[in-house]
């Protein structure tokens, strides 16, 4: 649950190698912790009960860049896919991988409300329903047990995303939620199946409709951002369709007056996957327009051949108005629009993404080519 206290909140018995943390978000609204030398910044909030945007705590996912504005500190121990060379020089850090030298000052690249302030909901949910979509892509669908006080639904936002567990384990995964909150209790979502996965192995030999499993959240600052009526554009590779319909869905739920378009890639039509679901969700929500990109399609494909970002540039290069983009999908479908989009005069905080990146044991919310 988020809480909408007094932006500034500061932290007790700091010691003499605590340095202070001071947070800017993207709207301006401030927080400071403290944080010894020897701890990296997102454990250090953590322990206070301050919740940033992180998934892998380990520097191989990204999800917990900021920029540094001011103070020392030491960054070590993390993927240059997650941050790279070029980010680092212009002061981006992993948080989860800065242990502070000196009283630091950072930006954030989210808005205070996404921030939580007590420590994410566990909840048991059931399988219901498994369905193949593709030779590697399943569909999974989850109904969550009643939580402590009888509650069945999960406070989510269109976007974000849940830890999987894997029963008996410790193990966990995180995939983005595919539909719209709602009462019930019901959770979609939408998996590729990794060759030597953790998780992929267990859902495609053990996972069977009935079994339960452990479900932690929600995570992650990909959400739609509130900036009046600006056309909307999303744009997304593979399984990183997920995220994309929960906010699509919700969207045509409230009949949203923006303009809309979606440009969704797969490599071939055996990759294909939720044509009839895109079309319903269009049927049902005029203001949305559509193309689905295959690189390697066979002759008989009608659509659209080429990337996604070839189309999604095509048609970005022809807009009247500056739309808001939301990416999901691999780093380099991310950088594909990111470099698209800045080159066509896009102010680089239109830009809204999500990047998966192969986590350990190489489970990825969808394909990383
Ligand atoms: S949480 Fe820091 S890189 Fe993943």
């Amino acid at each position: 649950m988020r809480v909408a206290h007094a932006a500034r909140i500061s932290c007790e018995n700091k010691t003499m190698s605590d340095h202070t943390i001071e947070l800017i978000t993207l709207d301006g609204k401030t927080l400071s912790y403290s944080c010894p030398e020897d701890t990296d910044l997102i454990s250090a909030a953590e322990g206070v009960d301050i919740y940033l945007n992180a998934q892998c705590h380990s520097g191989s996912c990204g999800a917990c860049i900021a920029h540094c504005d001011s103070g020392e500190y030491r960054l070590e121990g993390y993927s240059e896919d997650a941050l790279s060379e070029a980010a680092r020089s212009q002061g981006e850090v992993l948080m989860c991988c800065t242990r502070p030298q000196s009283d630091m000052r950072l930006s954030l690249p989210y808005e205070y409300d996404l921030i939580r302030f007590e420590a994410p909901a566990r909840r048991n949910a059931r399988i219901t329903t498994m369905t193949r979509l593709t030779p590697d892509t399943v569909k999974l669908e989850l109904q969550l047990e009643p939580d402590e006080e009888g509650a069945l639904s999960l406070d989510f936002e269109p976007g974000q995303f849940v830890q999987l567990g894997i029963p008996d384990t410790d193990i966990q995964r995180p995939y983005s939620l595919a539909n719209t909150p709602n009462w019930d209790g019901s959770l979609e979502f939408l998996i590729k199946l990794r060759h030597g996965g953790v998780f992929s192995t267990w859902l495609d030999r053990q996972a069977a409709p009935g079994m339960m499993l452990e479900v932690e959240g929600p995570f992650g600052t990909f959400v739609l951002r509130d900036h009046g009526l600006r056309p909307r554009y999303f744009v997304a590779g593979g399984c990183g369709l997920a995220s994309i319909m929960s906010m699509l869905k919700r969207m045509a739920e409230w009949q949203e007056p923006h303009t809309v378009k979606l440009f969704f890639g797969v490599s071939t039509e055996k990759d294909l996957f939720y044509q009839d679901e895109i079309t319903q969700l269009a049927a049902d929500y005029p203001n949305l327009q559509y193309q689905i990109c295959l690189t390697r399609p066979s002759p008989s494909w009608t659509g659209y051949h080429g990337s996604v970002v070839e189309a999604f540039k095509q048609s970005l290069a022809g807009a009247q108005e500056t739309p808001d983009i939301y990416v999901c999908g691999s780093p380099h479908l991310v950088e594909g629009v990111t470099e698209a989009a800045i080159a066509l005069g896009i102010d680089p905080n239109a830009l809204i993404f999500e990047r998966y990146l192969a986590g350990d044991a190489q489970d990825s919310r969808c394909d990383i080519s």
